[in-house]
């Protein structure tokens, strides 16, 4: 699938605009190729996504044990809502996130949140793909990129923080590989119907990286 015009055209235009090379304010979209050679493209999230946001999201809460701490649907009014808040903290710098898109259909996203104030120089990130995305090498590309956009947008991010349930193996093994710690876990801080999980705290610290 080619790469909308209003993004960024190539994997190389895209490398020069991280290492600070071209305007702050280009929008981000990066072409990504599979496993299973599945094209998607990680771009930058629009005003015009909030229905494909929600699809999206709505079919992983739907999921028994889904690895996300939401529990009930989302509206399409309340998306919306959501989605005018990120966009605000995008262009404020306090939020970057990529969504991932296949004809024209939202299977993911990640985003990284500043904390505010004596923590602001920590940020805290979250993915989740759709099920037909998953397993493909998607989730750490698309992770990958984040934290690039991340350093190249927020400046003063020192470390990214982030909560795995102790079920979700498969994320926390993504996570470890990206450079990861463990460094604090919450008993039973997770309740799905009558069963508790453990939460844990992981950090990725981005200094002299
Ligand atoms: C967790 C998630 C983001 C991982 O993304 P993904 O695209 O499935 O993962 P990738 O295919 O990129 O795999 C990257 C690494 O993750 C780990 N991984 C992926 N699938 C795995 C599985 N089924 N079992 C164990 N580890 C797995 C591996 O370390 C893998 O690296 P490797 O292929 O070199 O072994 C994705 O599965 C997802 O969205 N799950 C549902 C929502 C969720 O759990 N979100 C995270 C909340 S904390």
């Amino acid at each position: 699938m080619p790469c909308p015009a209003r993004f960024l055209q190539t994997l190389e235009e895209t490398t020069r605009y991280f290492s600070g090379d071209a305007s702050a304010w280009s929008m981000v979209g990066i072409p990504f190729t599979a496993k299973d050679g599945t094209r998607v493209v990680f771009r930058e999230p629009e005003t015009e996504d909030a229905r494909s946001l929600m699809e999206f999201i709505n079919s992983v809460i739907e999921e028994d044990m889904s690895g996300i701490m939401m529990d009930k649907k989302v509206t399409l009014p309340k998306e919306r809502v959501w989605l005018r808040k990120i966009l605000k903290e995008v262009s404020g710098r306090e939020t970057v996130m990529l969504v991932v898109e296949s004809d024209g259909e939202i299977l993911g996203n990640c985003h990284v949140e500043r904390h505010h104030m004596k923590l602001s120089h920590r940020a805290m990130i979250g993915i989740a793909l759709s099920k037909e995305a998953r397993g493909k090498g998607i989730g750490e590309a698309l992770m990958k990129a984040t934290i690039a956009l991340t350093r190249k947008r927020m400046k003063g991010i020192e470390s990214i923080d982030l909560f795995a349930f102790d079920y979700n193996k498969r994320a926390q093994k993504l996570y470890r590989k990206l450079g990861f710690v463990e460094v604090g876990r919450i008993p039973r801080a997770v309740k799905e119907g009558d069963r508790y999980f453990d939460e844990l705290t992981m950090v990725l610290d981005l200094r002299n990286k």
